[in-house]
């Protein structure tokens, strides 16, 4: 009794049973078929493609190859082994594999015209890299080399807080905030901070009644911003109690939220440091020059509130400062036309 015996060798991971798959490009794939040609008298094993014209894969004989009607693809890429008919081991050695490769092959066995025995193998070649992934990939490196580059660009839009830092007794400071959305005339635009509104516009201009006393004549934004979309406020002489976080938000003319920007707000104090016992210390305070004569000038201390010393008018108040402090202060003559506010107080002690 004459049997066909199947073995399915698995390359790589294939989840039939009679399919081999590999990926284009290796070297070669073994297609498995196996027959006890060794009991028949003049095997022939022809390895075909049913798909093809002509379909001859490779073909052998005892008297060796027979390959004049081997279909041109093949040329030169099959073998079996050399004793093939002898052991009955008839796999197909397909080198040099390639995409089109992908099929079924027909392995049979026949003798004087009779057949002996077949079987089938399935062949799946694969793209080594698909080109669907090679244009996906590069996609995405373009829309990441795209994002990356409007995310600098526009990098003041998407930033949630914006931090800035500057020195007490600068003229102003600018809290930046810009919009790429279009603002209608009608848009209404809120500066404020945890505690007050600082600066309200509203139909194309200033809302001076309803900002905070504290800031009335200290705030300004940019003339044509309905057009530039540059929201920006200039805080002027900014002190340390201006310090906050700032919010600028823009309504619609229905009192929908457009936009909401954050800005952090550091106004730096100055900190001087001496040891007890030395002659004198000089506290600084740098402002703008060419101040009005009226202007009143108060040094206090900042927890207890305790009036060190107050200038109006052109000359020192010694009768307005605490008694601990007579005498031991002292302030620049033309404070007024320098603007340099600082003061100088003498033999300080730790409790000052
Ligand atoms: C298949 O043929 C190639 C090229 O001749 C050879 O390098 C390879 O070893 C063969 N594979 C087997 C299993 O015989």
């Amino acid at each position: 009794m004459k049997m066909l015996v199947v073995f399915v060798i698995l390359l790589h991971v294939s989840q039939h049973a009679s399919a081999v798959e590999v990926v284009e490009g290796d070297h070669f794939v073994l297609l498995p078929c196996e027959f006890p040609t060794f009991e028949l008298m003049e095997p022939t094993v022809e390895w075909s493609r049913s798909d093809l014209s002509p379909s001859t894969v490779h073909q052998r004989q005892l008297e060796g190859d027979e390959l004049t009607e081997q279909n041109q693809r093949y040329s030169g890429r099959t073998s079996m082994k050399t004793d093939a008919l002898d052991t009955g081991d008839l796999s197909l050695n397909l080198t040099n594999l390639q995409l089109s490769d992908s099929a079924t092959y027909t392995c049979s066995v026949r003798e004087f015209g009779r057949q002996w025995g077949r079987s089938e193998v399935q062949l799946q070649v694969k793209e080594r890299f698909p080109s669907w992934a090679i244009v996906l990939l590069g996609l995405l490196v373009v829309a990441l080399i795209v994002a990356v580059g409007l995310l600098v660009h526009f990098r003041h839009y998407f930033m949630s807080v914006l931090k800035v830092d500057v020195d007490s007794g600068v003229e102003s400071v600018q809290l930046p905030c810009k919009t790429i959305v279009h603002l209608f005339k009608d848009v209404r635009v809120e500066w404020t901070n945890s505690y007050s509104k600082v600066h309200v516009y509203e139909n194309g201009s200033d809302r001076p009644q309803e900002q905070d006393p504290y800031y009335r004549g200290r705030t300004e934004m940019k003339k044509d911003l309905l057009r530039t979309g540059d929201l920006s406020l200039t805080l002027k002489k900014p002190t340390d109690g201006d310090t906050d976080t700032y919010t600028c938000t823009v309504y619609s003319r229905e009192g929908n939220i457009l936009m909401k920007k954050q800005v952090e707000l550091k106004v730096k104090d100055c900190h001087v440091e001496v040891d007890s016992g030395v002659e004198s210390v000089q506290l600084p305070f740098k402002t703008t020059g060419d101040l009005p004569q009226d202007v009143r000038v108060e040094w206090r201390t900042s927890y207890t509130n305790r009036k060190v010393h107050v200038y109006q008018n052109g000359s020192d108040r010694p009768e307005e400062q605490e008694d601990d402090y007579r005498d031991r202060t002292e302030m620049n003559e033309d404070l007024l036309r320098t603007g340099d506010l600082s003061l100088t107080l003498k033999h300080p002690q730790t409790e000052t």
